[in-house]
This record gives C-alpha cells, structure tokens and sequence, in this order.
C-alpha cells in the first residue's frame, strides 16, 4: 500500500492551484491524505511530541501546515481571509461557524464536528472557532489558498465577540500551553 508522502503532498497541492481547479482539487488530496492516517504518521513525530504547527509549505499561493490540537483546546473565533481546506487523521475538531454582523462583532450560527477521515472546505470569508472537546490529540493538515502568516486577518474575543487583529504567536503561546499541560498530564508520576 502506497503511504503518504509529504513533498508529492505538497506538489500536488501546488499543482492543483498553478493548473487545476484550485481549492476543489486540493480537496481530494487532502480527502485521499487523510483517509490514511498511519500513512501520515509516518512521517511527523508522535502526536505528543509534534509541534503544535508545523509549516510544511509557505508561500503567496498556498500555505500548507501540520496541525496537533492538544486535548481540551479551544481557540479564538477568527477568519482566514483565503479558502481553506483543513483534514483530520487523528482525534476530533469541532467547529464553531459564526455570521458576520454588520458592526465588525459575530454571532453563534452553524457547527460541524470533524473527525478523522473528514475534511471541509471552506470559504474565503468564513469566520470559526475551533475546539478539541476530547482527552485525544487532534491531528490536521491545513492547506491555505494564500499566504496564511502574512495577509491581516481578524480574531473575535471570546466573551464579548469583538473583533481584534489575530495575533498568530498569541495563538501559538496559547496552544503550546495548552499542550504543556497536556503533556504534564499524561507522564507518569506524583501529581502536584
Ligand atoms: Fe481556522
């Protein structure tokens, strides 16, 4: 059985928005990845150990990134201001869709829980939150239709839903505290 291969990952995703049909077709790679999980594994380190992000492709057209959401995370509302295609192979992810409100804030609309296996694509102006609800490690591939680290893009505060420009190291800070404690967690030994 073929297993996954990260550069041709990569060069088909390239491919798909040089000369195919974009977002659509980055799609199906994502969906044929993450049908694969043991697949991918091979490749990255254990879920534990991973980086919370990881950047596997950074550029203008795409960004293509390796995801470990730890267990109980739950992250700013935020947009992405380019199209996304995200797959999981591993634990859960729920999304949090929200309506724009005509003042900048958002509301509560649609949710949709990702397993592994499952992949959504997403529109250039879809704001979501996203949460890991389980004791799991989640694991994603992220692709991007753009420069994910540089275009300016928003996030909403949690309690009052105000939009704020996204800070993407305090969002790292955030998930890699999260994976501390996580880590903490699971090694043996006395507890404090
Ligand atoms: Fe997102």
């Amino acid at each position: 059985m073929q297993t996954f291969d990260k550069d041709a990952f990569i060069a088909d995703c390239l491919t798909a928005v040089r000369t195919g049909d974009g977002q659509r077709e980055v799609k199906e790679i994502v969906s044929r990845a993450v049908a694969d999980p043991r697949g991918i594994e091979s490749e990255v380190r254990p879920h534990t150990e991973s980086p919370m992000m990881t950047i596997w492709h950074r550029s203008e057209e795409l960004t293509a990134l390796h995801i470990v959401w730890p267990p109980e995370v739950d992250l700013f509302a935020h947009d992405h201001n380019m199209w996304a295609v995200i797959g999981i192979y591993g634990g859960q992810e729920d999304n949090q869709f929200y309506q724009r409100l005509p003042d900048g804030n958002i509301a509560p609309h649609t949710g949709k829980s990702l397993l592994a296996n499952d992949v959504v694509s997403l529109g250039g102006s879809v704001v979501h939150s996203v949460r890991n609800p389980t004791r799991q490690w989640t694991a994603a591939l992220h692709v991007y239709g753009g420069e994910f680290f540089t275009t300016p893009r928003t996030m909403w505060d949690k309690k009052t839903l105000e939009p704020l420009p996204l800070d993407i190291d305090f969002i790292r800070e955030n998930l890699e505290a999260a994976a501390a404690s996580a880590r903490d967690a699971t090694t043996p030994g006395e507890r404090p």
